[in-house]
Parts: structure tokens; C-alpha cells; sequence
């Protein structure tokens, strides 16, 4: 049911974080992985490790995501699993005062490469009759975060989710599933200085029922559940992953 044995697969925002643990756990599960990010030793060393493919790719450059599906195609064959982890804030400031370069590169990032990697990876997965991607977005596409601004950032999450109920359902017809799983605060490169002082720490504590600290092993298994066969019937869905934070 969890098997993704000679599946082809392209992991985004592999190098580091929620993409290294989604890349590895697709590969345990037999799938064969093109992992793409812009650092390219971290993604050498993550695709020896897997026996996947490295593609470095600065995502922004919205005109390269047709080529990292092309490149995946010619070494890999035919994606069926697109997982969209890349992603990142531009910006501190508050809404207010977002520098429109912030706004704009975020919803490049996090938004304008997802939809255009979906468009690319459409006629293989036609091709195929099945393909399953799944978006990360954030649990500020859902509710607002008091104290960590973030207004462009939540902008293009809540878009993904938006993006992915419109493309599973036109896209239903061909066995594409599309789903977004939405993290709470889990520890990572983005986050470390979050962790790292006691302020914000126990502001996460406070505000997370669960009494443990997230990291991406704990948003891993929804990604691998949506990406294979046991979500067969699981599409236009945001999956929260997040200890309980929204459930408050
Ligand atoms: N950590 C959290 O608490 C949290 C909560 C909710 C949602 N999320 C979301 O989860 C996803 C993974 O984040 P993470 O926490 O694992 O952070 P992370 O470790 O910083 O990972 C971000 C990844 O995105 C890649 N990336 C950034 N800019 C890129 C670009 N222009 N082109 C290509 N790749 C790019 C980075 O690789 P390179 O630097 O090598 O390019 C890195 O692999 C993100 O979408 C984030 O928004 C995280």
C-alpha cells in the first residue's frame, strides 16, 4: 500500500530540511529520486546516498523549471511524484512595509514554481494515467501567526492550497492527484533561530498542544501517504500536520 517500487519522483527544496527527510523516505519506499535545490554538494551527496539524480536549479528562475523535467524524463523517465518542499520568507517586516521585490520573489518561490512544475510534469503524468503531487504550504496559509510577520509568505501558502483544489479537480480525470500538507513550527534551518531562543521556544511550547517538539520525521509519513497508492482516493486536500496548533 506504501510501496513506491520504479516510481519516478522529483523532490524541491532537497538539499536540506522537510525535503532531505521527504527524498529519503521516498527512496526507502522504492521510489527513484531527482532531488533539486540550488546547493548542488548537499544534493550530490543526498542523491549518492539514495541512488537518485542531482539537479541544481535556482527555482526563482521560473523559465528553468520546464528544463529540471526534461532532465528528469531523459535520466530517470516519466515523473509520477512531484513533492514541492522548496520554499522561504524574503521578508521580515510587516505587512505594511513589505518591499514589493519580498512580496514578488515569494510568490515566485513558493507559489509561481510549484504551478509551473505542475504544468511541466501534466503530459508525463497523462501519459502514465496516474501522478500524485503534493504541495508543502505552511499553517500560516491558514490562520495568522501573532508575533512573526509573515504576510507574503501566508499569501502564497494559502495560494497553493487554492492551486491544488483547482488542479485536482481538472486534472482528476487522469488519476493526478493533487494535495497540500500544511507543517505547524517543526526545527530546521529556517526555524533554527526560532529554537535557538528561549523566548520563541516557549512561545511554540505554549502553542503547541502536543508536548513535543515538531521536526520533519513528523511530516514526513502524511507526504509518503499522499504520494502513493494508499491516498488513492485523496485529492484537492490540505492535510495540517502541525501538533494541534490549529485545533486550538
Ligand atoms: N520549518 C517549519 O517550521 C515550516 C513550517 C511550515 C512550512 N514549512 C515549509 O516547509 C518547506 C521546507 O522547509 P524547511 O523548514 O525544511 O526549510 P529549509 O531546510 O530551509 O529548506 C528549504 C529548501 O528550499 C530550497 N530552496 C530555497 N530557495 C530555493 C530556490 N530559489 N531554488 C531552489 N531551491 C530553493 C533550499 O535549498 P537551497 O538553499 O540549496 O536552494 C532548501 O532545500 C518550505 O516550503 C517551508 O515553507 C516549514
Amino acid at each position: 500500500m506504501f510501496g513506491l517500487d520504479g516510481r519516478v519522483a522529483i523532490v524541491t527544496g532537497a538539499s536540506s530540511g522537510l525535503g532531505t527527510a521527504v527524498a529519503q523516505a521516498l527512496a526507502s519506499a522504492g521510489a527513484r529520486v531527482a532531488v533539486v535545490a540550488r546547493r548542488r554538494d548537499r544534493l550530490i551527496e543526498i542523491a549518492e546516498r539514495i541512488d537518485g539524480v542531482p539537479i541544481a536549479c535556482d527555482l526563482s528562475d521560473l523559465d528553468r523549471v520546464g528544463d529540471i523535467v526534461s532532465e528528469v524524463a531523459e535520466t530517470l523517465g516519466p515523473p509520477e511524484i512531484v513533492v514541492n518542499a522548496a520554499g522561504s520568507m524574503f521578508t521580515e517586516e510587516r505587512a505594511e512595509s513589505e518591499p514589493v521585490d519580498a512580496i514578488r520573489h515569494t510568490m515566485e518561490l513558493n507559489l509561481m514554481a510549484p504551478f509551473l512544475l505542475a504544468q511541466n510534469v501534466f503530459p508525463h503524468m497523462r501519459a502514465i494515467g496516474r501522478g500524485s503531487i503534493v504541495n508543502i504550504s505552511s499553517i500560516s496559509g491558514r490562520v495568522g501567526i501573532p508575533g512573526i510577520p509573515q504576510a507574503s509568505y501566508a499569501a502564497s501558502k494559502a495560494g497553493l492550497s487554492g492551486l491544488t483544489a483547482e488542479l485536482a479537480v481538472q486534472w482528476a480525470r487522469h488519476s493526478i492527484r493533487v494535495n497540500t500538507v500544511a507543517p505547524g513550527f517543526f526545527r530546521s534551518e529556517i526555524t533554527s533561530p526560532l529554537y535557538e531562543s528561549e523566548r520563541a521556544a516557549e512561545y511554540l511550547r505554549r502553542n503547541t498542544p502536543l508536548p513535543m517538539q515538531g521536526s520533519a520525521d513528523d511530516i514526513v509519513g502524511a507526504v509518503v501517504w499522499l504520494a502513493g497508492d494508499a491516498a488513492a482516493y485523496v485529492t484537492g486536500q490540505t492535510i495540517v500536520v502541525d501538533g494541534g496548533w490549529t485545533a486550538r
